[in-house]
This record gives C-alpha cells, sequence and structure tokens, in this order.
C-alpha cells in the first residue's frame, strides 16, 4: 500500500539565509491563480459560513481572494458581487469578483445570467462540487466556454493527479485539490474516500509541468500558518482556508456568546444536515450528511488572522532564504513521527 502523508507528518528543513527583516520587501508572497495576481496566496472558501461580499470585499483589499459561495439565489449573487464592484468603485482598489455556480440546469442558467450581468467585471467563476472528477463538472465546464472562452474558471475538488489532468484537460485555469479534508468534513468517514490533502498536492504538481498556467489550490485540512508553507512547498499556488476565515469579524453571521463568555461563530460543512435543512428543505432521501455544522472560536477581524499567517509563511521563507513563492519550493521536506509533531507544539511546563 502506498503511504500518503497529511500536513502534521511533515516539516521544511531551514538553511543559510540572508535575509535580514521578515518583512521587509525583498520576500514577496505574490502569486497568480489562473491570470488573477494576488499579493498574498489566500482563497476563503465558498460557503455560507465563510464568504459573502464582506469577507471577498476585505479578503480581497489585503491581497487575497474571496470566492462567494453558490447556495444563494441568483438575485442574491447578483447582489453580493455588486457589493464586490461597489466597494472597487469607493475605494479605487480592486478586489477579485469570484462567483461560484454548481452543475445543475438551474446552475447553468444561473452562471449564464452571472455572466451575462458581470461581463468583463466577473474575474472568475468557480465551479464547485464535492467530486469534479465527474461528468457533470466537464458538461458544466463546456456550457461555460460554450459562452466565453476566455473567462477565468477554477472548478474542483480533486483528489488525484488524473483528477487534476481532467479538469486542465478541460481547459480550466486553477484546480481545488483535496477530497475529504476539511475541518468540517465527514466525506472520508461516511465513505473510506479520500486522500491526504498534503499528499494529493504532491500527486497533483507532478502533472504541474504540463499545466504551468493551470493553479493548485491546497483546499482543506489547513490548521496552522505551517500548513500554508508547507502546501506552497508541495507545489500549490494558493490555498483555500474554511475554518479560519470562518471565526473572524468578516465572515457571515454574529457572534454568539455562550454562559462561559466565550464567543463564538457558526461553521458548517455545506453536505450538512443543516445546510440541506435550511436551503434545500431536508436531507433527499437515501443521502447521507457529508458535513458537519458546529462553532467555531471568534478570532476578531481578519486582518488579525492574516497577519498571523503571512507572518508565518514570510517568517518561513527566510529560514531558506527565499525571496518569493518559487524559492520556497527548493526547501527540503522532511517526514516526521508522532514524536516530532508533539515536539513541534509550544510543550514547556504546564501551570
Ligand atoms: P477547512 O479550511 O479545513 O475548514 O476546509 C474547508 C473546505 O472543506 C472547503 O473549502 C471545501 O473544500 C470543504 N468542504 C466544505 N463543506 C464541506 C462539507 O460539507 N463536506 C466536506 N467538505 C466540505
Amino acid at each position: 500500500m502506498r503511504e500518503c502523508l497529511a500536513f502534521d507528518d511533515v516539516l521544511l528543513v531551514p538553511g543559510y539565509s540572508e535575509k535580514r527583516s521578515r518583512v521587509g520587501e525583498d520576500i514577496d508572497t505574490s502569486t497568480n491563480v489562473g491570470g488573477i495576481e494576488l499579493r498574498i496566496p489566500l482563497i476563503s472558501s465558498p460557503m455560507d459560513t465563510v464568504t459573502e461580499a464582506d469577507m471577498a470585499i476585505a479578503l480581497g483589499r489585503l491581497g487575497g481572494m474571496g470566492v462567494i459561495h453558490r447556495f444563494a439565489s441568483m438575485l442574491e449573487r447578483i447582489e453580493m458581487g455588486n457589493q464586490i464592484l461597489d466597494a472597487h468603485y469607493d475605494s479605487g482598489i480592486k478586489v477579485p469578483l469570484v462567483l461560484a455556480v454548481g452543475v445543475t440546469e438551474e446552475e447553468k442558467n444561473i452562471a449564464r445570467e452571472l455572466m451575462e450581468h458581470f461581463h468583463s467585471n466577473l474575474d472568475m467563476i468557480s465551479i464547485d462540487i464535492a467530486n469534479g472528477h465527474h461528468i457533470l463538472m466537464k458538461e458544466m465546464v463546456e456550457y461555460i466556454r460554450g459562452l466565453d472562452g476566455e473567462i477565468p474558471i477554477m472548478a474542483g475538488n480533486v483528489a488525484t493527479e488524473s483528477g487534476f489532468r481532467f479538469l486542465a484537460d478541460l481547459g480550466v485555469n486553477a484546480v481545488r485539490v483535496g477530497i475529504g479534508g476539511g475541518s468540517i468534513c465527514k466525506t472520508r468517514i461516511q465513505t473510506g474516500f479520500g486522500v491526504p490533502t498534503l499528499t494529493s498536492v504532491m500527486d497533483c504538481a507532478r502533472a504541474k509541468k504540463d499545466y504551468p498556467n493551470v493553479a493548485i489550490l491546497a483546499d482543506g485540512g489547513i490548521k496552522y500558518p505551517k500548513d500554508v508553507s508547507i502546501s506552497l512547498k508541495a507545489g500549490a499556488d494558493a490555498v483555500v482556508l474554511g475554518s479560519l476565515f470562518a471565526g473572524t469579524k468578516e465572515a457571515p453571521g454574529g457572534i454568539i456568546y455562550t454562559n462561559d463568555g466565550k464567543a463564538w461563530k457558526n461553521y458548517r460543512g455545506m453536505a450538512s444536515a443543516a445546510v440541506q435543512e435550511d436551503k434545500r428543505g431536508g436531507m433527499k432521501p437515501g443521502t447521507t450528511a457529508e458535513g458537519v455544522s458546529q462553532l467555531t472560536e471568534y478570532k476578531g477581524s481578519l486582518e488579525r488572522v492574516i497577519t498571523d499567517f503571512i507572518g508565518g509563511l514570510r517568517a518561513g521563507m527566510a529560514m531558506v532564504n527565499a525571496s518569493n513563492l518559487q524559492e520556497l519550493r527548493s526547501a527540503e521536506m522532511i517526514k516526521i513521527t508522532s514524536a516530532g509533531i508533539s515536539e513541534s507544539h509550544a510543550h514547556g511546563t504546564r501551570r
């Protein structure tokens, strides 16, 4: 059997560095995702507790990109898109406009309307389904390409090199890689299928030489800033974050206080029973929920989380004298044991 690795199984090896400061201009974290230039390689998940207009605007201004989820009506998606464009007119800072769609006949109509409404203001369309290595995905990509041969397409999710090649051959520009790794995901437990996200990224990166312009987006299971550096080293062009952004002020929904005075926000998998009940009038008979609904600790502003994550990435880049993400990829990645991972976490004497 093949051995596959998760983020916690590996670390990157430090090297000689001449970086005198981690905040200096000579450490460049920018990346290109399907033709969109991002200053930081972070994307927020298309989920109804993560990315609506406020998140997309705030993250866009900080140099990343939010993908507006598809669990909203066409009019709601147009409204959110309009808010993103307004933010651009108000501030002059360009915020990427990326809208998600599904693959049903109804979603085809919605995609067509969204593309007609926003024209060239729509920077990318994201086709978002649980298993993107699928005939319905192929039909949807062909449908969109039939309407517009140029519009950048993000598609996913896939877990394998053949899934990546399937989407790249269809002509998509960015692929979300990761099945079953999400913090609210039950896919692996319910189905027995999935691949640790790190291994999926490494496998897809092998195909990258044939599709240098197709971005790999590591999606699912990012818990710490280290996981961003590791994903990028493994070949990702950017990472997709759900839980880490769901706890911020800019994520949809209010703060929930528990009796002990702690602050939380709702975070739920898009395949959870809670979403099906809210949006689809209940679970389809004979299906099982592949996501859970939970509370995530309130983390304050998005900027705080980004500072922590990009601070970690820049410090990591300085560890190997990397001036850009391509140079970070020359770092050596090593496999560690469970003793290694417990040594990695802060573990001084506890009071
Ligand atoms: P997280 O950053 O570990 O919380 O993972 C977020 C990712 O989980 C999303 O970007 C999706 O790819 C995936 N996801 C979202 N909802 C579900 C679900 O209900 N089941 C399985 N995976 C999900």
